[in-house]
């Protein structure tokens, strides 16, 4: 049988507004999500066990039940177990770039590519909305990972529009080796402090929706007028994380110094992200904040919008 091998990239958010509480105990939200070219490479083979195997030598990374990549696994195997009883268990190789527990949805890449693999593997020909379907059942944005590009997210995150895609704009993105984020702690923390803005009826939540999908940023990105994107990209969870962890605000601040678009947190953090018009730019003003903030914890990447999810590897 044949292995495959899948680049599963990392997201920014360019917007997160925390709409409401959902029956299900998440948030109703608006996001526009954005690939980036940072990628994990994921290798898929057929093992002559039943096992599930992970294996991955970054030291933070699990290779047990809890990597979001053996659930997608497991999920394969429990919903088609005719086929697993065919073909057996896989064996999934994750070669690590996109940092972890880093707002960056590089675990949800994971188990994206995961589902696409074995797709593939066992020839089961799904098609991508019934791969997000399955995807929705393991976290809430890895049915975007799944397709990538740009795309507002609404729901638990999992409902997608598709925008048009982004191109020709540089990132650089930088986080604290030693600094990690909570996500379950964010939302949390953001729900004790601002319920109070929240809108629960059905009819306020579809307003709050449809002010960002026909709002500027929208616009903004339709037309590539990439230094008004810069200006608009926002994210709620900033007001929680930012006082909670003075280390990014600074980070945050040190950016916005520079000659960028924009600068924000992506997802729950810790990575903070800035835009820019070059890949010239991006690698000066990423220099200039590591002069800035001389600290060996501190890492950078640059990377590229990307157009695409999950691609399978020639
Ligand atoms: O879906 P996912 O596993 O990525 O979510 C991680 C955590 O983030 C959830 O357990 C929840 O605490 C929070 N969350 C939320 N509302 C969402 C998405 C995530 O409250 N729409």
């Amino acid at each position: 049988m044949q292995s495959y091998s899948l680049i599963a990239p990392a997201k920014i958010n360019l917007y997160l507004e925390i709409i409401g509480d959902r029956p299900d105990g998440f948030h109703e939200l608006v996001m526009i999500m954005q690939s980036v070219s940072l990628a994990d490479r994921i290798d898929l083979q057929p093992s002559d066990t039943e096992n599930i195997k992970i294996y991955c030598d970054h030291p933070q990374v699990p290779t047990d039940k809890t990597n979001l990549a053996y659930r997608a696994a497991q999920l394969m195997c429990d919903t088609f177990s005719q086929m697993y009883a065919n073909y057996g268990g896989v064996s999934i190789r994750i070669e690590k770039n996109i940092p972890v527990a880093a707002g960056l949805a590089g675990g949800s890449g994971n188990a994206a590519a995961v589902l696409v693999g074995i797709n593939l593997l066992w020839k089961l020909g799904l098609t991508q909305p019934e791969l997000q379907d399955l995807a929705a059942e393991l976290g809430s944005d890895i049915p975007f990972c799944v397709s990538g590009g740009t795309a507002i997210a609404t729901g638990r995150g999992e409902q997608l529009d598709d925008l048009p895609p982004l191109k020709n704009m540089w990132v650089v993105l930088a986080k604290y080796d030693n600094l990690s984020v909570s996500t379950p702690w964010a939302y949390k923390t953001y729900r004790q402090q601002y319920s109070d803005t929240y809108v629960s009826d059905t009819a306020g939540v579809k307003s709050r929706t449809a002010k960002v999908s026909s709002g500027s940023l929208v616009k903004a990105i339709s037309h590539h007028e990439h230094s008004e994107i810069g200006k608009l990209i926002h994210n709620d969870l900033e007001k929680i994380v930012l006082p909670a962890y003075p280390q990014v605000a600074e980070l945050k601040a040190a950016f916005a110094a520079q000659d960028v678009l924009g600068t924000m947190m992506s997802g729950s953090g810790p990575t903070v992200f800035a835009l820019c018009a070059s890949e010239a730019q991006a690698i000066a003003v990423q220099q200039a904040v590591r002069t800035q903030i001389a600290d060996p914890q501190l890492q950078f990447w640059v990377t590229k919008l990307n157009t695409q999810g999950i691609q399978i590897k020639a």
